[in-house]
């Protein structure tokens, strides 16, 4: 297949995604008309100067526009207008299933109520769900420069919505905060039933992969690539199977690799774990889902069963029910 044949295929393909910070998905023109109806001074002049300012070094320096940028956020309906508008690309990149973080510190620090946006994405989930049968979950991520204390007044704040959120996660700036910084909030969740990621292994050490799964018992690593610095991580992952929620233009926007032809992800496949494609933050790294394949076709040696189970370990590694899995994994190999 070529590679123009490739990317309409998987397009093509129903995916899922589980690696969406939904903050991430704040486009310039819904910043831009926020900002006007909230009478809030941001420092641009227009959509392209936003555009323009999304040249990252690295992690910190993007979480720092990413903070910033989520400040136009205030009231229900603009919750609600963020999630409907990712929601819609979704539909459009044949997303059928997406489990999508949140991070209430970043809202509730400056005042906005839990309720706020929890109704204002329950509402836009709701109706894509009746209009076209959106599948969606959940994840609540706590803001690991933050303090654990900070965390556990999160999780506490968030009980009377906990029947909307299915798994709790760790991001923000990981160097310097390592997972074991948050064992405690990890542990009063699972007691809570609910499930659990976090970030590792993207600008840290291989060494935060292993605290994130001995620690803070995490169904899934969200990025994970440095995971090949340690072999004996690398058999360990092969063997249990713990998925990697991988995200190749935000990689290489936060140059984590230089140049997409540096990324690992086909490796990591090749050797046996259980990889995913995800956009992370689409609207500041560039794309969403299907630009997310798009990249690694252009610029890795991607070939037709990479695509395949890189879809397929999506479904698996996802926390939808035995069920809907197999149901979906039919309907994909009729493709
Ligand atoms: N928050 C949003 N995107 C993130 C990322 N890629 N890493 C850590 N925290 C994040
Ligand atoms: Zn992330």
């Amino acid at each position: 297949m070529t590679k123009t044949e490739l990317k309409l295929w998987v397009a093509s393909l129903p995916k899922v995604e589980l690696h969406l910070h939904i903050e991430g998905s704040l486009e310039p023109d819904l910043m831009m008309a926020l900002a006007e109806k909230h009478q809030l001074e941001l420092p641009y002049a227009n959509i392209e100067e936003i555009k323009n300012a999304y040249n990252f070094e690295d992690l910190q320096s993007f979480l720092d526009l990413y903070y910033f940028g989520a400040s136009v956020l205030k009231d229900e309906d603009d919750f609600y207008q963020l999630m409907w508008n990712y929601l819609l690309k979704c539909k459009e990149d044949n997303v059928v299933h997406v489990e999508i973080m949140f991070d209430p510190q970043t809202h509730t620090e400056r005042g906005i109520e839990f309720g706020v946006f929890m109704q204002g994405f329950k509402r836009a989930i709701q109706q894509a769900q009746q209009e076209w049968g959106q599948s969606c979950l959940l994840i609540m991520s706590f803001l690991r420069h933050l303090t654990e204390k900070s965390a556990i007044e999160t999780l506490q704040s968030a009980a009377p919505y906990l029947h909307d959120i299915t798994a709790v996660g760790l991001d923000s700036g990981e160097l310097g905060n390592p997972p074991e910084k948050f064992t405690q909030v990890f542990k009063m969740a699972k007691e809570l039933g609910l499930k659990r990621v976090a970030h590792a292994g993207e600008e840290g050490p291989a060494d935060y992969i292993w605290g994130a799964l001995k620690e803070l018992d995490v169904h899934r690593i969200d990025h994970g690539v440095r995971s090949i610095e340690d072999p004996e991580l690398i058999e360990f992952l092969i063997e249990s199977q713990h998925p990697l929620t991988v995200c190749p233009l935000s990689n290489t926007k936060l140059k984590v690799f230089n140049h997409m032809n540096e990324h690992n992800v086909l490796q990591l496949l090749d050797l046996g774990l259980m990889a995913t494609i995800n956009a992370d933050d689409p609207s500041y790294f560039g794309g969403y889902l299907n630009a997310n394949f798009f990249a690694i076709i252009d610029h890795l040696p991607v070939e037709k069963h990479h695509l395949k189970k890189l879809v397929e370990n999506s479904f698996n590694a996802s926390f939808m029910s035995v069920e809907h899995k197999i149901m979906w994994l039919e309907k994909m190999g009729r493709y």
